[in-house]
């Protein structure tokens, strides 16, 4: 008997694989997809990698935008991103987090000026890629779980 359970192939889209184990939801939520999607989605959880376990998320007719690949970054410094296009890995690249980011994490201090009626976006020093560490550029403050305080 076959072991394994085939998920189909995407034609167009993009596959983001190696993701921390435990955080495809999270992935999912980064890109905005809703429970009630009608696009081809396949979620693969605490599947067996080389180096222990991952998740992989697969999205047909969807590419990801900078932005959200940094998200992606904050909560899976190993993920890597694959375009798909007809059939194949037309483009494949490691997330990688910049060392700033802005406008994507809200700061944890209330009295933040980031945190202010003030236009002024959040912004972060990335102290370490991975795992990810980042500290506020106005207070100094330090996310305790970074994936909570994701915009
Ligand atoms: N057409 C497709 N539809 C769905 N998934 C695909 C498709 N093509 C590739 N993939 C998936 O995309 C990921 C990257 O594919 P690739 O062939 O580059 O594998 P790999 O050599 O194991 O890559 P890596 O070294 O990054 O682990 C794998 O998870 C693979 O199953
Ligand atoms: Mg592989
Ligand atoms: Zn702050």
């Amino acid at each position: 008997m076959k072991k394994e359970l085939k998920i189909p192939l995407i034609k167009n889209g993009t596959v983001i694989d190696h993701i921390t184990a435990g955080n495809a939801v999270k992935v999912l939520h980064i890109l905005g997809i809703p429970i009630s999607t009608s696009s081809v989605v396949s979620v693969a959880m605490n599947v067996k990698s080389k180096f222990g376990k991952k998740d992989i998320v697969k999205v047909e007719n969807r590419e990801i935008d900078p932005q959200e690949v940094d998200k992606i970054a904050l909560i899976s410094p190993k993920a890597t991103i694959n375009i798909i296009r007809d059939y194949k890995v037309a483009k494949k690249h490691k997330v990688e987090l910049p060392n700033e980011i802005i406008g994507i994490v809200s700061c944890s201090n209330p009295t933040c000026v980031s945190n202010a009626n003030e236009p002024v976006k959040s912004r972060f020093k990335v102290i370490e890629k991975d795992p990810p560490k980042i500290k506020c550029y106005y207070c100094e403050r330090e996310p305790e779980v970074i994936a909570d305080r994701i915009i």
